[in-house]
């Protein structure tokens, strides 16, 4: 069997979060239980570029990419400049910063829905802050969502419904535990893709909706005529569209989704990648919808944060600098072509699949519930030789062609050892590590 490299310390490390941290970790993705736990590294002591080094001392070749939020690479020597001189201003001021304004018009000059902006520190709180408004401005209390939208009581309510699709509820996995019964109702997920089931919600909660929130696309773009077939039926219906753009924004188009597929919300939730580690999120929308705002009680100390502005501005306007939308086309295109002739060249059958943005690889197996050990041997094998991924890379800005190629072989030399445990009927013994869980099931793949 392989020599896997010691990660002693963080198997120590983790054993000792279990004693302190309910849930081990601040967010689920980071869960050993998301990676081959036993081999893949679980704390890291420092990052740059597109590697880390864990806390045993080993390096990785990074495409989980903090889970999406690093975009332009890990410590990133011009934001990193622009945050440390920032820091030498004052982190936090008692006044305002004009920082504020100026972020605002670069996301009112970069997104198209964008008129009027409000800021938070991440992902999950700006969908809140944008569903306050929803409410406050429509009057209406019910949202009707499909994609993952954060953990606050808004959306995790959802989980006293029925899935639409199998009757399980929405996210398998996760028991609404602590969120208020009395919310049960007030947020109905649909299936994506499927216009009808839209509109037959829309007609049963006739003028009880505030807000669709939705993520607009996740791994795949839509069928043509889909994103513009749910804004025709808001805008029938008079319900507010909301694109939750914290994932898939910033790497397809500068512009998120809306600017590449054009199709325009009425907000948009941005976060994660838009500046590049540093906590910052965003709701931004129309003058119609954004405006009544200033009547509700939305306000907190750390939004008004100068080094998240910082950091965002500088990000937004080196993603543009940098040419980032055709050098994201490349590395994905790049890694979709090796991904294929490595499965055909090793005798598998499958595909890589996703966008370029995001490019993973799916194989086609005899017995379906092979699939969570195999996509744990992969995760195991690819760690084992230096590569810290999902069955998914997120690529960055920092990613070489040195990297690419690194993690090419090790993709060629996993599905190697994967095709011949497949044939000796061997996953089993090739597993050193516990089988990965998934966390929830995602209404948007
Ligand atoms: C589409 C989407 N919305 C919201 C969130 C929540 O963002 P955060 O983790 O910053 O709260 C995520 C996080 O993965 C996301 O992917």
């Amino acid at each position: 069997m392989y020599d896997y490299p010691q990660v002693t310390q963080s198997l120590e490390t983790y054993e000792r979060a279990g004693k302190l941290i309910p849930g081990w970790t601040q967010l689920i993705s980071r869960r050993a239980s998301q990676f081959a736990n036993g081999v893949s590294p679980i704390y890291a002591q420092r990052a740059k570029g597109a590697r880390f080094v864990d806390i045993d001392g080993n390096e990785y070749i990074d495409w989980v990419s903090a889970v999406g939020a690093i975009i332009l690479g890990h410590a990133d020597e011009v934001v990193d400049q622009a945050v440390k001189e920032q820091i030498d201003r004052g982190s936090l001021y008692s006044l305002n910063s004009p920082l504020e304004i100026e972020l605002a018009e670069e996301l009112v000059n970069t997104i198209p829905s964008a008129e009027m902006v409000r800021y938070t520190k991440g992902g999950g709180e700006a969908c809140a802050v944008a569903v306050r408004i929803a409410r406050g401005t429509s009057g209406k209390d019910k949202i009707l969502f499909c994609g993952y939208h954060g953990w606050h009581d808004w959306y995790q309510a959802a989980n006293y419904l029925e899935n639409p699709e199998d009757g399980e509820f929405p996210f398998a996995g996760i028991e609404p535990i602590g969120v208020p019964q009395v919310l049960a109702n007030t947020v109905i997920p649909f299936a994506y893709g499927d216009l009808t089931m839209l509109e037959d919600l829309l007609k049963t909660n006739r003028n009880q909706i505030a807000a669709i929130m939705m993520e607009p696309i996740r791994s795949t773009l839509p069928e043509p005529g889909y994103l513009e077939g749910v804004k025709a039926l808001a805008q029938e219906h008079g319900v507010i569209l909301i694109f939750d753009e914290v994932s898939c924004g910033w790497r397809l188009s500068v512009g998120g989704v809306q600017k590449y597929l054009n199709v325009v919300p009425d907000m948009t939730v941005v976060a994660k990648a838009m500046s590049n580690g540093y906590p910052m999120g965003a709701v931004v929308g129309s003058r119609t919808v954004m405006e009544p705002a200033d009547r509700m009680f939305i306000s907190s100390s750390y939004w008004s944060d100068n080094i998240g502005l910082v950091a965002a501005l500088t990000t937004i306007r080196e993603l543009k600098q940098r040419n980032s939308e055709t050098r994201f086309k490349e590395i994905g295109q790049r890694l979709s072509a090796e991904i294929n002739r490595a499965i055909a060249d090793v005798g598998l059958s499958g595909a890589c699949t996703g966008l370029y943005t995001n490019p993973g690889i799916t194989l086609d197996l005899p017995d379906v519930t092979l699939a969570p050990k195999i996509k744990t041997l992969f995760i195991q094998e690819m760690s084992s030789r230096g590569v810290l991924c999902y069955t998914a890379f997120k690529p960055t800005l920092a990613h070489t062609e040195e990297d690419i190629n690194l993690t090419v072989q090790a993709i060629i030399d996993t599905l190697t050892v994967i095709q011949s445990g497949l044939e000796s009927d061997g996953i089993d013994n090739l597993l050193a590590c516990d089988i990965k869980q998934d966390p929830f099931r995602r209404l948007v793949q």
